[in-house]
């Protein structure tokens, strides 16, 4: 006979304590174990006070107080502290038991744990759970993929901790295997694409217009009242904060230097490996990368002088505004292209419309944007892009110019804005009939023969363009 907790979690660092407490507060009683007994017992001492949670400080002794199938979710760092944990783990446990990880693994880690786990008979599901240490206590965004009969299982617990929208919780079976996970990095993906932007819509107000923390809070919340966006609420937040030591705006204090995780690279890298252009999330990435190049942006800022920058006034406000929105969209639909073509490739079966619907809230790209998207693919599923769709098209159709504006007024000043810019490069080169790429395959054939197509016949063609035996 097994224990009697409903499920149990491992790895209690605030993401795990706090899941603990917001599994626990849905009637769950809930085992937990870490692998620093010290942490486990302040945490029982302190947040987990008379709470239904159970401590363990051994493997065996954690397993033994499960109800079974044991549920037993992990909240480990990605990487080789989850392998450790199941290897741990599984002397302990019975076929048909279930492992769920929560944490950012990469999925191609979960792939392999769920095909070794599937040999030893326990049901593996990879899980993204999305929207920092607040989401976690109150209600996070889940992303399961995997074993579809353990998440048949762990659906109740997952649907009264998920946060919960007018469409329901925010959770969904999302397809086998890495499926859960593969979502999980996309999201980040465009989390790190929207926060680029939004970086960049600060940069012009600060360096172009002039304009103070405060004021830049006050026009990111008056920009939120329409695209009601966390990453764009957030934002105005951290302007009003004022540091307690120095009475200054705490924005100013902090350093320019970006860290990751690697969710956002690994983004890129898929699109690479599948062929899928991700502009934008590239450029955010890339970003992050140059912002670590301290000490080269030191000598070079010595080396070259910025150039004369008019004031852009505060009319270019509203101009602004649309071009965050465009390009907003725009990693948005860059992440879905990514998820379409991964879904073929991998043969997750991804449920858009769904996937739209459980970023609605608890995680952290939640915005209005995407009511929009599920409304696209539940009712214009054959659509190539979102931003082919009814409502989004309208918006590029009569607003691009603001994209334009913006990323030109940027490249004027020398201020850099490379997400919008490749926002718009990205727009332009979808949108135009012919691009010059009749070039790179001429020279292609030039110098490695490696032939070209023509538009006015079918066939595979090769010119001789020199004659090198009588140069
Ligand atoms: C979330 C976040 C979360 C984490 C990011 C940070 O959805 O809750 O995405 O998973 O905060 O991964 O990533 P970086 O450290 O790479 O910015």
């Amino acid at each position: 006979m097994g224990g009697k907790c409903d499920i149990g979690l491992i790895g209690l660092a605030v993401m795990g304590q706090n899941l603990a407490l917001n599994i626990e507060s849905a009637g769950y009683q809930v085992a937990v174990y870490n692998r620093t007994s010290a942490t486990t017992e302040e945490f029982i001492k302190k947040r987990a006070d008379s709470k239904n949670i159970i401590p363990a400080y051994s493997l065996e002794e954690f397993a033994g107080l499960l109800q079974r199938p044991r549920k037993i979710i992990l909240m480990v760092k990605a990487g080789s502290p989850v392998d450790s944990v199941i290897e741990g783990l599984l002397p302990y446990l019975d076929k048909g038991d279930i492992i769920i990880d929560g944490g950012n693994s990469f999925y191609r880690d979960t792939e392999r744990r769920a095909r070794e786990l599937k040999e030893k008979g326990i049901r593996f599901l990879g899980t993204g759970i999305s929207g920092g240490e607040y989401g976690a206590l109150h209600g996070p965004s889940i992303m399961p993929g995997g074993d579809e009969s353990a998440y048949w299982e762990v659906e109740e617990i997952f649907s009264r901790i998920a946060a919960r929208t007018e469409g329901g919780p925010c959770v969904s079976y999302l397809g086998t295997g890495s499926a859960g996970h593969y979502v999980k990095m996309v999201h980040n993906g465009i989390e790190y694409g929207v926060m680029e932007l939004i970086a960049e819509s600060y940069d012009l107000m600060r360096k172009g217009m002039g304009l103070s923390p405060a004021e830049m809070g006050d026009i990111f919340r008056k920009w939120n009242e329409k695209q009601q966006s966390y990453l764009l609420e957030i934002a105005g937040e951290i302007m009003d904060r004022e540091d307690p030591e120095t009475g200054k705006p705490l924005i100013d204090l902090i350093s320019d230097v970006a860290s990751q995780k690697g969710t956002g690279k690994w983004t890129v890298q898929e699109a690479l490996e599948l062929g899928v252009p991700l502009p934008v999330i590239t450029a955010a990435v890339y970003a992050r990368y140059l912002s670590a190049y301290k000490g080269e942006r030191e000598e070079f800022s010595r080396a070259f002088a910025a150039p004369e920058r008019e004031v852009i006034g505060r009319e270019f406000l509203p101009v602004l505004e649309e071009a965050l929105y465009l390009a907003t969209v725009i990693a948005y639909a860059e992440g879905m292209d990514l998820l379409k073509r991964a879904s073929l490739e991998y043969g997750y079966g991804l449920p858009f419309a769904e996937i739209a619907r459980i970023w609605q809230d608890g995680c952290i790209i939640r915005s209005r944007l995407l009511k929009q998207i599920q409304r696209i693919y539940k009712e214009e599923q054959g659509v190539a892009s979102i931003i082919l769709s009814g409502e989004f098209s309208r918006d590029f159709a009569e607003r691009v110019g603001s994209l334009r504006r913006t990323v030109s007024l940027a490249i004027e000043g020398g201020i850099p804005v490379p997400a919008f810019s490749a926002a718009l490069a990205y727009f332009d080169s979808l949108r135009a009939r012919e691009l010059p790429a009749n070039l790179i395959q001429a020279q292609r054939d030039y110098f490695g023969a490696h032939t070209y197509r023509r538009k006015d016949k079918e066939g595979t063609f090769h010119t001789e363009w020199q004659d090198i035996e009588n140069v």
